[in-house]
């Protein structure tokens, strides 16, 4: 089957594991590089664009998608129930690579999505951090994986920071950094990652519109020139798309 043609997927289960956050397993033989993601479909002719998810986890038969609910496609995304049918079109985009030694992963909110898959390929030694507004969700997926830190915002939570996860990480001692999440926090990030010495990789999950390298509507500028994020990207390194950088988008 070619890469760029849709391909039937059965639900085989999703649940919500926190208010408006779920994780849908379909069923298939599947293959990707973690920061890679897939086009979903569960609808007909509207919304018109399939809408983009990185891969949560991947196994024999299954993949899996982690995701927020935020509008109309990921609303019917939320409705299905097993034996319904998924269209998926992946894997897309470039994935990223890891960088020898201890490495962190560092995830904002929702921005996790694409990192259980990538702590699960890259191994030891590895450290996760993830950073939460409110109540922490889909924590222990992490916990096989690597050493797990928890930082969220609202007090009431034994064992996390109190705090922002950008003020819990101090990125001195790792080879690399690979991070998703809001582009405050990947900024912010940076500042940090860039003052210590060490590498930043980020995946901007921002907004397509085919998804396919196609329409040129995800163009960003970055310091080598002006890239499709959904082709080129949507990982990058943060000092190709924040030094200096300008998005068409102005972001
Ligand atoms: C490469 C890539 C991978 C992604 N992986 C995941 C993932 O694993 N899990 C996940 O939850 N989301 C992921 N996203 C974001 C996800 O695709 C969008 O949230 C989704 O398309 C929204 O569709 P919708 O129809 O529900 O919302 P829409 O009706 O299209 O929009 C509803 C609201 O959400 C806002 N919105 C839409 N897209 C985004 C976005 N990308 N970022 C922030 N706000 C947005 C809109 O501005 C609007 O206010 C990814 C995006 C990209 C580009
Ligand atoms: S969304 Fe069309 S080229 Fe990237």
């Amino acid at each position: 089957m070619s890469p760029l043609e849709f391909r039937e997927a059965p639900v085989l289960d999703q649940r919500e594991v926190a208010p408006n956050i779920f994780l849908l397993r379909v069923g298939g033989e599947f293959h990707a590089l973690p920061g890679q993601f897939f086009l979903l479909r569960a609808w007909g002719l509207h919304p018109p664009l399939s809408r983009p998810m990185s891969v949560f986890d991947l196994s024999p038969g299954s993949l899996s998608f982690a995701y927020a609910v935020r509008g109309e496609g990921t609303r019917l995304l939320s409705r299905l129930r097993p034996g319904d049918i998924v269209q998926v079109l992946g894997p897309l985009g470039k994935g990223w690579s890891r960088a020898e030694g201890k490495v962190a992963l560092v995830g904002g909110g929702m921005g996790l999505a694409p990192l259980l898959f990538t702590a699960k390929v890259f191994g030891r030694p590895l450290h996760i951090f993830l950073g939460f507004k409110g109540e922490p969700f889909l924590v222990e997926e992490f916990l096989p994986f690597g050493e797990v830190y928890v930082a969220t915002e609202k007090p009431g939570y034994p064992g996390a920071f109190l705090g922002l996860v950008t003020e819990a990480f101090e990125p001195r001692g790792y080879a690399a950094v690979y991070a998703c999440g809001p582009r405050p926090m990947l900024e912010a990030l940076y500042e940090k990652c860039r003052a210590a010495g060490v590498p930043l990789h980020v995946s901007l999950e921002e907004r397509l519109a085919c998804g396919i390298g196609a329409c040129f509507g995800c163009t960003i500028f970055t310091k080598r020139g002006p890239v499709r994020l959904c082709r080129e990207g949507p990982v990058f390194r943060a000092d190709e798309v924040f030094d200096g950088a300008r998005s068409f988008r102005g972001t």
